[in-house]
């Protein structure tokens, strides 16, 4: 997969600027506050209708605009695909090939991306809800009924709070809260099989890249808990049972209290959890090489490489790593956008930009 040009219009810092990219290694060069990360994270915008950054899309508006306009052409399997992207008075517009498309899921998953920043580093550090959005947003590339999934599960999750809240009559109440059971039983199963299912896989391939990174020094495990087991086919099979059991619990606390919304996946350096044992310089070696996995898994599914998009990452990690990391990105096909804010002389560009005040000029 490859993006061949962008065109960002009142995007963030970018006034009307079109970058053209080449396939291989894309570096994008430029002071502090110029629009690097500006340009991944309209890459990013247009291929899963989301920002990493924000929540609301008001803040991409460049300042005083009322619109904003994302033009990307990508090749798919030698196809070309042309993606566009228009927000205006809290609306936003998505074409693939010109054509409108009515939900956003049609679309999100066909070209895959896979991004990486320092702020991922959230992914070890972080709470559940940061490992469940990495798998869930994995998956999501792949399995785009995940998204619908995950809706519709949300959706009982949050009326069953609402009925825990309200003044309704307690024997009411309780067989109200046992037809919602139901449909977290029949959702929560399969959200969990499919977050199980990713992370056997990620575990092969990771332990495999975390190995060659660390000089088979340190052991990366990832190991989904379901319900807070590992045993998943015990933790489906009792599955109802603990729902029952929390009941009670659940009405005097007006809260869901269990079901793969409060899962965790446990990330382990050498058998202890990383997010309280790993060095900084581990946990970034942790994430590179979750996603380094994503990459191949992607591969693995979809015949292609994703695009990668490498945000501030090298000056990050040290030599032997950084070394590990260029080598990974020569060797293989992945057409990468990588930001800096000096040229990295051990890595070699394909294209070499620099960004300034929001304009990009291809130097090399
Ligand atoms: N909505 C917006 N409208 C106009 N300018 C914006 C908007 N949002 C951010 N900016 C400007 O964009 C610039 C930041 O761009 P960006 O985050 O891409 O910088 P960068 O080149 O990645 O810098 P760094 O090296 O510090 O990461 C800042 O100057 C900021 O003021
Ligand atoms: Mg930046």
């Amino acid at each position: 997969m490859m993006i061949k040009n962008l065109r960002l219009q009142n995007f963030r810092n970018y006034e009307d600027e079109l970058v053209q990219f080449v396939p291989g290694t894309n570096i994008l060069v430029g002071d502090n506050g110029q629009g690097k990360t500006n340009v991944i994270e309209g890459i990013y915008y247009i291929l899963t209708g989301k920002s990493y950054r924000v929540q609301r899309e008001q803040e991409l508006l460049r300042w005083n605009q009322s619109e904003f306009h994302l033009f990307g052409d990508f090749l798919l399997s030698h196809h070309k695909v042309s993606l566009e992207s228009h927000y205006r008075d809290k609306k936003k517009i998505v074409k693939v090939n010109k054509v409108p498309c009515q939900r956003l899921s049609d679309f999100v998953g066909t070209i895959n991306v896979i991004f990486f920043s320092p702020d991922d580093l959230i992914i070890i550090k972080g709470g559940p809800t940061e490992r469940r959005r990495f798998l869930d947003l994995h998956i999501a590339q792949i399995r785009p009924g995940h998204v619908s999934l995950l809706n519709a599960y949300n959706k009982v999750i949050q009326q069953k709070s609402a009925l825990l809240k309200s003044y309704v009559e307690r024997s009411l109440k309780y067989s109200q809260l046992q037809l919602w059971n139901q449909q977290i039983i029949e959702l929560g199963v399969k959200i969990i099989r499919n977050r199980v299912d990713l992370t056997k896989r990620l575990q092969v391939v990771a332990d495999n890249i975390y190995g060659n990174l660390t000089s088979h020094k340190e052991i990366l495990q990832v190991v989904y808990l379901a319900l807070g087991k590992k045993d998943i086919a015990e933790a489906i099979s009792e599955f109802p049972q603990l729902l029952n059991d929390k009941l009670e619990l659940e009405m005097e606390r007006q809260m869901v209290l269990i079901g793969p919304h409060r899962d965790d996946l446990q990330i382990l350096l050498n058998d202890k959890p990383a997010r309280l044992y790993a060095s900084q310089g581990q946990q970034r070696s942790l994430v590179l090489t979750l996603k380094l996995a994503e990459l191949e898994l992607i591969r693995e599914e979809k015949g292609e490489y994703p695009l990668l998009l490498l945000d501030d990452v090298l000056s990050e990690l040290d030599i032997f790593r950084r070394d590990y990391l260029i080598k990974f990105i020569e060797s293989s096909n992945i057409q990468t956008l990588i930001t800096m804010t000096s040229a990295e002389t051990h890595l070699k560009a394909g294209a070499l930009y620099h960004v300034e005040q929001g304009h990009i000029r291809r130097k090399q």
